[in-house]
């Protein structure tokens, strides 16, 4: 009898942190790396959101909270819903657990049943897949192309659709490839849906305030009230407030389905960290004046890399609306030899060759789904963005 499960054998490894920890480790050892992989801001969490979290410990609030989340959480992410998306939830409809992460996974093991399939759009975030296959159903890909800025189309939506389909996983502005979707772009997708009730939607929005150059953010259930019933609206603090190791997310939804996701966490981690929880009241509480200011260091960055990754030999950057990440295309370095003499066949080879020949980390795309790609994390300092993009020319100018 084998001792691990069947199905962890189909799930891997997050190939990002995988990365990451390569590169940590590197630079270690003493190797000149700059790291493009992570997923994170480099800001620090706001003081004022700092101090809630203090005084939440000095006033002894560190015992065990309500599973699924404080009520002055709670309140706040009602009253965030509400001003930021017109979306109108009570608190009971609201859940909170250790990241964005644990939202998804709840759900997903809260809902699915053998033989459920999951759509989701590709480039997608590594977790989807594995995670849908976790909660034992079965993940089905559409590929969003490089010439639709890689998103999806209402026609290949409606393709992808089928009797045993139970969730659309949505998430737009994207990772890995900052792609966001425009109102009518998700008018579109939302008409398919309201043809097939069967389908529910799970929107990823972790990056709703990381938009740019005026690019107007929206969810489906805001644009479809149609879907409201039917769709889990999950967000966070990690991105926006640069509190990823705080570890907060959460969703609203119809009252079952947070039910259900509530009885998944009281009988696995219980309730978020309680400090955390105070902090995340501030972050939306707060003032927010402070994303706008972060934002426009990640336009700076983000045409920086954008220009300089097209000035590359054999690669096509597309500009993306928002998160922090671009998703180059290196259709054009495909057949060709490094300097340091590695054969480039695919993208995998392409990130390695570069992080050896270079020291510039990047996550290779069949990681998330499509290639030949890979992504940059542009949520690092300036000086090392350009010193990264400066040696990816040159490794580009080295194939031959
Ligand atoms: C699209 C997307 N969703 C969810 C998450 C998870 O966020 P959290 O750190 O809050 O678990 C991430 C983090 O990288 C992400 O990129």
């Amino acid at each position: 009898m084998p001792f691990l499960s069947d199905t962890l054998s189909r799930v891997k490894p997050s190939p990002t942190i995988a990365v990451t920890n390569k590169a940590r480790e590197l630079k270690a050892a003493g190797k000149d790396v700059i790291g493009l992989g992570a997923g994170e801001p480099d800001f620090d969490t706001p003081e004022n959101i700092k101090a809630a979290g203090i005084r939440a410990i000095e006033e002894g609030k560190t015992k065990y909270t309500a599973v699924d989340g404080i009520p002055e959480l709670k309140e706040a992410i009602c009253a965030k819903f509400k001003r930021d998306n017109g979306l109108d939830y009570t608190p009971a409809q609201v859940s909170v657990s250790g990241g964005g992460k644990q939202v998804l996974f709840n759900a997903l093991v809260a809902t699915l049943n053998p033989g459920d399939e999951v759509i989701i759009p590709a480039p997608y975030w590594v977790s989807y897949p594995d995670m849908v296959m976790l909660a034992g159903g079965t993940p089905v890909a559409i590929e969003g192309k490089l010439e639709n800025s890689f998103k999806i189309t209402a026609a290949q939506l409606d393709a992808a659709i089928t009797p045993k389909t139970k969730w659309l996983i949505f998430n737009s502005p994207s990772n890995p490839t900052g792609a966001g979707y425009s109102k009518a772009e998700l008018k579109a997708l939302t008409d398919v849906l309201m043809k097939h009730p069967h389908v529910w939607v799970m929107t990823d929005d972790m990056y709703e305030h990381l938009a740019f150059d005026g690019f107007e953010f929206c969810t489906p259930a805001e644009i479809e009230p149609g879907l409201y019933e039917r769709t889990l609206t999950v967000n966070g603090v990690s991105k926006a407030y640069a509190m990823t190791g705080w570890r907060i997310g959460y969703a609203a939804g119809p009252v079952e389905l947070i039910a259900a996701m509530r009885k998944v966490q009281s009988q696995s981690t219980s309730n978020p960290c309680s400090i955390s929880q105070y902090a995340a009241v501030e972050a939306l509480n707060g003032p927010q004046d402070f994303i706008a200011t972060n934002n426009e260091a990640f336009v700076r960055r983000r045409n920086m890399v954008v220009e300089m990754l097209n000035a590359a030999e054999g690669i096509t950057c597309p500009t993306p609306e928002g998160a922090f990440y671009v998703y180059p295309d290196i259709a054009g370095c495909l057949g060709k030899t490094s300097a340091g003499g590695a054969r480039i066949t695919n993208d995998e080879e392409f990130a390695t060759a570069l992080l050896e020949e270079t020291g510039v980390a990047v996550v290779f795309g069949a990681a998330f789904g499509l290639s030949p790609n890979f992504r940059v994390s542009y949520a690092t300092s300036d000086e090392a963005l350009k010193e990264a993009c400066t040696r990816i020319q040159s490794f580009c100018a080295g194939l031959s």
